[in-house]
């Protein structure tokens, strides 16, 4: 990798090596000549435990704070089929460390696809000790509580938030992006915008960060899963700004931050038909698994503003692959009655 300030700074914070190579950049020929436009895939969704997918960028950098802490346990949150606690779980076990979930059902499903299958079968593979709660309305408060009380029995617990979003987390797609500037520059490319699944909003935040620093021509899109532009938008402000900091560096000049929410209607966790339908086309013509609750409605997002002409500039769009596919087997009613 090419040596920039942004790059040397990184290179200063401790990580697991855990995403070693770049993961591929790949076009999609069928899915292009359909669509009138050249889109390319970048393959998150490659990286190498338990299935794959984004989390693992980050949790090398919180694995590793983890491990310097001395910790015994990892402890974190999100939703049954959380893609996020799926692999924190493989990278406790990896470790030799326990972990602890906090679980809730966003949808208030009683669907026992989603209650016992895909991800949330993977946990009891993994051994996680999961609490189940009503909610994770404050989440940060719930996992704080949860570590006191692996505290006071004589553990040694590590918190990783909701999505592994924090300032450390997000540096895995400040990385990414750096990763992914060599790739495009390798190739002679010259994308009008990258397209990805804005959450938690570490991806997001960290991948914008690292592109206002190296590639600011290129559009970095936010399509939320979860909330309106309005709410999501000082979320992912405020990790640029905190992560920014932490590499000891001012938040990027001029720096935008992009979000569609068309998107996540009816809401976090509950599949739509042009989600759906993404996901169909994506795995007709190319093969490619996207998942119900991200990928697939990022991906049609990237479609409708192709369809619609939402991209600011010409060229190839490019869209980050963030992982996902093993929730497409706690959704099968949604394929079934759509
Ligand atoms: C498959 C997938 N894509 C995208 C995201 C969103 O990433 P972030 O939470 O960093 O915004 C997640 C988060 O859980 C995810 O599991």
């Amino acid at each position: 990798m090419t040596k920039t300030p942004l790059s040397r700074r990184l290179n200063n914070v401790a990580r697991l090596n855990l995403v070693d190579s770049p993961t591929p950049l790949q076009r999609l020929p069928r899915l292009s000549a359909q669509v009138g436009r050249d889109i390319y895939v970048k393959r998150d969704d490659f990286t190498s435990l338990a299935m794959g997918g984004n989390k693992l960028r980050k949790l090398e950098y919180l694995g590793a704070h983890a491990m310097r802490e001395n910790a015994d346990v990892l402890v974190t949150a999100g939703a049954l089929q959380s893609n996020h606690v799926r692999q924190t779980a493989a990278l406790a076990a990896q470790l030799g460390l326990d972990c602890v979930a906090l679980l809730e059902n966003p949808i208030g499903t009683t669907r026992e696809d989603y209650l016992h299958s895909a991800n949330r079968l993977l946990l009891d593979l993994f051994r996680v000790q999961v609490h189940e709660v009503a909610n994770l309305n404050d989440a940060d408060r719930q996992l704080e509580a949860a570590a006191q009380q692996l505290r006071d029995e004589g553990r040694r617990p590590y918190v990783i938030p909701v999505g592994g979003s924090n300032a450390l987390g997000a540096l895995g797609y400040v990385r990414a992006g750096l990763e992914l500037d060599q790739q495009i520059r390798a190739a002679g490319l010259d994308f009008s915008a990258i397209v990805l699944a804005s959450g938690s909003a570490g991806t997001h935040a960290g991948l914008a960060l690292a592109l206002a620093h190296e590639m600011p021509s290129t559009a970095v899109i936010g399509v939320t899963v979860s909330r309106t532009s309005a709410a999501q938008h000082p979320k992912v402000q405020s990790l640029v700004e905190q992560t920014s900091e932490l590499l000891d560096l001012g938040p990027p000049a001029n720096m935008r931050i992009d979000l569609w929410d068309a998107y996540f209607a009816p809401r976090y966790g509950e599949p739509n038909t042009a989600g759906l339908n993404a996901i169909r086309l994506l795995a007709q013509t190319e093969g490619l698994l996207l998942d119900p609750v991200y990928t697939g409605k990022a991906m049609a997002g990237l479609l409708d503003g192709i369809a619609c002409s939402r991209f600011e500039r010409e060229g190839p769009v490019l869209f980050l692959h963030t992982g996902g596919a093993p929730a497409l087997f706690a959704y099968r009613e949604a394929f079934r009655s759509d």
